[in-house]
């Protein structure tokens, strides 16, 4: 949900904040700004639409050793429009601002500003910072970047320059991320990593309501109170390389070629036991649980249903699972200490924290997975399992899903053990077969080539629906989600045994199904579901197991998993049906890594 960059040092800083912003693009990309401070000026260029029209209208524009500060915007005060464009400014243009989160209060403090004689030029609630700001300053630019943001209610990751400034950044935030990058003779804020890795790998996650101010030598925080504080420095592992295309044709097959290995780095195995000791599980709290929420937005939630079936399954602990923006309005039922796991790629959604901080309110002990360190969920929660999936930049995510289940699995083997509902001979066929799946999941990459063939043929369908029965079932509910979110085509996921029961109205002649079948116990009835849908009219592209038998009257094209315990299918599943979704989208001609409307990190409500 928007991206901010900023840049105080000796390079060209137009180009550092371009550069800066291509790695936030996924974050929206309705429009593109940058302000810039050069030669005791403020000067100001945006362009409505994605990047590479603001690149466009720069030219060869430049602007070395200026300060400056950058943005790309998804959309939520005012229509994509230019004079929405970031950065905004006051009536003088001394100020400018980079906004990412919503004042929720904006409308109070406009009409407040415009009685004191403020112009406003654009619908946003952003401008209101910028006149806010000017409105408070006598020369001290943190003073008033502080007073201002005493004003304001709601999230925001703020970056703040003024011509009469130059060589000064002021950054803010609360519940909206920003990254402070540490360099040598310059210094860099980003709402992500990758925005700076180009330039360091030594970074401060900026805490809640924290002010910091970059120079080029310099960067000193304050807490809300104006107090300056320490922060740690974080040593960022991977490097800028992981977060390039890397000769794939987009981000989003690159990302599911990697799937084998940040499933291997994820998992924790030690002498054929699951070693979760890096979250501090204390067994004897564990043997106690009696009932387990799971807490998510989007594939996060998809990877939190397997969840619930596996942990039901194995550790036969109750696990209700809720999507997050419902969860935090609802009068949620939690005992003091009850387990509630929350699982999000970014660690940032604004729902999903909330939601954390909610349940943490009513007495729950979080344990979150998070694939990116030091995050505000990582912080926040009672202990983390972190899932190694590296820098994910498709906005459709992919191998984070596949290294949530294989944290998810690795919590429900433990909770499985310490419950003692499967012996250990049982535990042990199981962990063996979870270190099996990265191999497995590389065989399951060859299924690409059919897949393209696949699509090809039928990306012009209207409608898929994606059905299965058991663990089938919640998988499909991911594949749907993949398909529609990049190739815009309608689709739903449907427990197959619920199909006649209303949604089979909608097969008709030429519909696209695509039937999940590999639960051994559900086959024959899942099998009787696909005749149902068969017999009126639909295609019907089916996945299974190697050595199922499924005759052509049943399905039209069969993909092959190589065999597995049925429990691990959803992990080898979801690969075809990522894969399926990335053909459909490249033959549909669609944007597939920047899908319309949508954000991979979602920081508003
Ligand atoms: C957005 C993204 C989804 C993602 C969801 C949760 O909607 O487009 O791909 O699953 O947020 O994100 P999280 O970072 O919390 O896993």
């Amino acid at each position: 949900m928007c991206g901010i960059v900023g840049y105080v040092g000796s390079r060209d800083t137009a180009q550092v904040l371009m550069s800066g912003l291509s790695k936030l693009e996924y974050r929206g990309y309705d429009s593109a700004g940058i302000a810039v401070v050069k030669d005791g000026s403020l000067d100001i260029r945006k362009a409505q639409g994605r990047l590479s029209n603001l690149e466009k209208m720069l030219g060869d524009y430049e602007a070395k050793g200026a300060t400056g500060i950058g943005h790309t915007r998804w959309a939520t005060h005012g229509e994509p429009s230019q004079r929405n464009s970031h950065p905004h400014s006051n009536c003088a243009e001394t100020i400018a601002v980079v906004h990412n989160g919503i004042i929720e209060n904006y409308m109070k403090l406009k009409q407040w500003l415009i009685s004191e004689g403020a112009a406003f030029s654009s619908e946003t609630d952003t401008e209101v910072v910028a006149h806010l700001i000017n409105h408070f300053y006598d020369g001290d630019l943190l003073e008033a970047v502080r007073s201002a943001i005493g004003r304001i209610e709601g999230s925001y990751a703020l970056g703040v320059v003024s011509e009469n400034h130059p060589g000064t950044i002021i950054a803010a935030r609360k519940d909206s991320p920003l990254v402070v990058g540490i360099g040598q003779g310059e210094n860099i804020i980003a709402s992500d990593i990758p925005a700076l890795l180009a330039y360091t790998r030594d970074v401060i996650f900026l805490g809640d309501k924290e002010i910091a101010m970059l120079t080029r030598d310099s960067v000193k925080i304050h807490d809300e109170y104006g107090r300056q504080v320490d922060r740690d420095t974080y040593h960022v592992e991977w490097d800028a390389e992981q977060a390039e295309k890397g000769g794939y044709e987009h981000f989003m097959i690159k990302e599911i070629h990697e799937e084998p290995k940040v499933m291997t780095d994820t998992l924790k195995i030690k002498d054929g036991m699951i070693d979760l000791s890096q979250i501090g599980i204390d067994e004897k709290a564990i043997a106690d649980i009696d009932k387990v929420g799971i807490i998510a937005c989007g594939t996060a939630y998809h990877a939190g249903m397997v969840g619930k079936y596996i942990i039901e399954d194995l550790a036969r602990i109750p696990v209700e699972v809720e999507i997050a923006s419902e969860f935090r309005y609802r009068k949620p039922i939690i005992k003091e200490g009850q387990l509630v796991i929350i699982i999000s790629q970014s660690g940032e959604t604004a729902d999903t924290l909330a939601a954390m901080r909610e349940a943490k309110k009513c007495g729950a002990k979080i344990a979150a997975v998070v694939n990116v360190v030091g995050s505000t969920i990582a912080r926040e929660a009672d202990a983390v399992l972190y899932t190694h999936a590296g820098p994910e930049i498709a906005v459709a995510s992919t191998k984070a899903y596949n290294t949530q289940l294989i944290a998810i699995y690795m919590i429900a083997l433990e909770l499985a053990r310490l419950k003692k509902s499967i012996d250990m001979n049982e535990y042990t066929r199981l962990v063996d077969g979870l270190s099996e799946v990265p191999k497995l999941t590389e065989k399951v990459l060859d299924t690409k080539g059919q897949l393209q063939r696949f699509a090809a043929k039928n990306f012009h369908k209207g409608s898929v629906f994606f059905i299965g029965r058991g663990l089938d079932y919640v998988l499909s509910m991911e594949a749907s989600l993949k398909l529609k979110e990049i190739s815009y085509i309608h689709s739903e996921a449907y427990a197959a045994g619920e199909l006649k029961h209303g949604t089979i109205a909608l097969i008709e002649d030429g519909t696209l199904v695509v039937a999940i079948v590999t639960q051994g116990k559900l086959i024959e009835k899942t099998i009787s579901n696909i005749k149902e849908v068969k017999a009126r009219g639909a295609k019907v592209l089916a996945v299974c197991f190697e050595g199922t038998q499924l005759a052509e009257d049943v399905a039209d094209e069969v993909v092959y998993l190589p065999k597995a315990d049925d429990v691990f299918a959803p992990i080898l599943t979801v690969t075809p049906m990522q894969l399926f979704a990335y053909y459909m989208s490249v033959e549909k001609g669609c944007d597939v890594d920047k899908p319309r409307n949508l954000a991979k990190s979602v920081t508003v409500e």
